[in-house]
């Protein structure tokens, strides 16, 4: 059956106390309405439409290029209002799920649940049980527990305040009774709103049944209000998935410190250590070692890699038994082969480099092509930008560059060629020569050192 799922995300979000809409602030790097809208596209024959109000240009803007409908609802008179604005968008023979844009944990499971409930003529609502409901709406029901009504917090009297079923905002309603319901809302109530929640009695009246059903988790209907929320969300989502890490037989030096913004994939007996962050598609395989405190984005390491603490890797693919860091910075588009070595203090770009080739300390490689076998000596500095272009550096199998090397792109060091320490390199060397470019060395005799005058 069509679903359209229509997400409310037109609040102001005052106490974020922000520039940025609240449903655009990240959790886990990634805008709280974005994973609601990830979560809602799981669904089967899923239309989307989010409601969007204060801060709609920046919202927009993160909607873009994304299948979803967007309406607009200009002043924020109320939860029914608000769906309102997204319903002649939607499909009058399916069902209609209402989400939330500052709920980001719902789950599609819970979400099918309730559709299921919808697509057979009843009204499907997420409840939980809170120890304090205070704020919240309650669900009043009946001599046979049946729901017949929700009560919002300040228009509840003090018996209904006792009731600690709440309303999660969270329902699946079929679209025609949803159409026919909310013209019928009314603002007179203590907010002089449009309260959503009003279609509950609705329902109840004509006999619809009402379904409440319960999330697995809390944190799944969690809404976010603050910052303190926000942050106690996230450390509860980064737990989840250090949990599924270790399920998935990863060792991780404490479940607490680690944070995943975007999709970690990963082989048997990995070892990371504390304070590892890892952003966008990271993909490690069997045995890697990832050290303390190291950022990792959109990279893949092949089996047995170590990197050692205080790394950063940025688009780098790297290959097996490679040995990165400590304190490396792997920058776009760096390739390392099988048993290569990037030591610390070392800075690679757009480098491809050569298996069992080293580059062990405080060098710089950018734009460079190096063959296998080859050992970069400390200091190494590839001279790529003349300030305008971008040349390349080629430096051959086996090739050996001295210490406090500048190598003056475009150049080529040949296979198996030397350079000799110190050298500023502007001329290809053939295989096997040595390369030297630097001043001569004088010895000054009878030379004296300037001496401080007694005084
Ligand atoms: C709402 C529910 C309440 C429930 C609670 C759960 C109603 C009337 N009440 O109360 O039963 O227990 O959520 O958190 O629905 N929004 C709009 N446009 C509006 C009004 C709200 O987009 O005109 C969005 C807000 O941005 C927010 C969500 O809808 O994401 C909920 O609105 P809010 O005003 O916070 O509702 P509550 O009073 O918390
Ligand atoms: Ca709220």
């Amino acid at each position: 059956m069509h679903t359209d799922v229509v997400i409310l995300a037109a609040g102001q979000g005052s106490r974020m106390k922000s520039a940025l809409p609240k449903v655009m602030h990240p959790l886990a790097g990634k805008p709280m309405l974005q994973h609601v809208i990830d979560s809602a596209a799981k669904l089967n024959q899923a239309a989307l439409h989010v409601v969007v109000g204060h801060g709609a240009e920046l919202v927009r803007k993160q909607l873009e290029q994304q299948p979803v409908t967007i309406s607009l609802q200009a002043e924020q008179l109320g939860t029914g209002h608000a769906v309102a604005q997204a319903l002649p968008a939607c499909q009058l023979d399916g069902v209609v799920l209402i989400l939330y844009g500052d709920v980001p944990l719902i789950q599609v499971s819970t979400l099918q649940a309730l559709l299921q409930q919808a697509q057979q003529g009843h009204l499907g609502l997420l409840t939980v049980e809170l120890l304090d409901p205070t704020g919240y709406g309650r669900i009043v029901r009946n001599a046979v527990k049946d729901v017949v009504a929700i009560v919002e917090h300040k228009d509840a009297n003090e018996d209904q305040r006792q009731i600690r079923e709440v309303n999660t905002g969270i329902m699946a309603v079929p679209s025609q009774l949803l159409n026919s319901w909310l013209p019928q809302l009314s603002s007179e109530n203590a907010q002089g709103e449009y309260y959503l929640t009003d279609i509950i009695a609705m329902a109840a009246e004509e006999g619809i049944r009402i379904s409440a059903i319960r999330p697995t988790t809390e944190q799944e209907v969690q809404g976010v209000n603050n910052r303190q929320q926000l942050a106690e969300l996230e450390r509860w989502y980064q737990l989840q998935q250090a949990k599924i890490l270790m399920a998935e037989g990863v060792t991780l030096y404490d479940p607490s410190r680690i944070d995943i913004r975007g999709d970690l994939s990963v082989g048997q007996d990995v070892v990371i250590d504390v304070n590892c962050v890892f952003e966008g598609h990271v993909v490690l395989a069997d045995g890697v070692v990832i050290g303390p405190n190291c950022v990792i984005k959109n990279t893949t390491l092949g089996v047995g890699t170590r990197i050692e603490a205080h790394s950063v890797l940025d688009e780098a693919i790297v290959g097996s038994h490679a040995v990165i860091g400590p304190f490396a910075r792997i920058r776009p588009g760096t390739q390392l082969a099988d048993h290569t070595k990037i030591g610390n203090f070392v800075e690679t770009k757009k480098a491809i480099i050569g298996e069992g080739s080293k580059v062990n300390h405080l060098s710089y490689i950018g734009d460079a092509v190096i063959g296998t076998e080859a050992n970069v000596g400390a200091g190494t500095i590839t001279c790529n930008y003349d300030g305008v272009n971008k040349f390349t550096t080629q430096i051959g199998d086996g090739a050996f560059i001295g210490s406090n090397t500048s190598l003056v792109a475009p150049v080529c060091v040949g296979d198996n060629a030397t350079v000799a320490a110190g050298s500023t390199i502007t001329k290809d060397i053939p295989n096997g020569q040595l390369g030297v470019a630097r001043g001569q060395q004088k010895i000054v005799t009878h030379w004296k050192r300037p001496t401080k005058r007694q005084s």
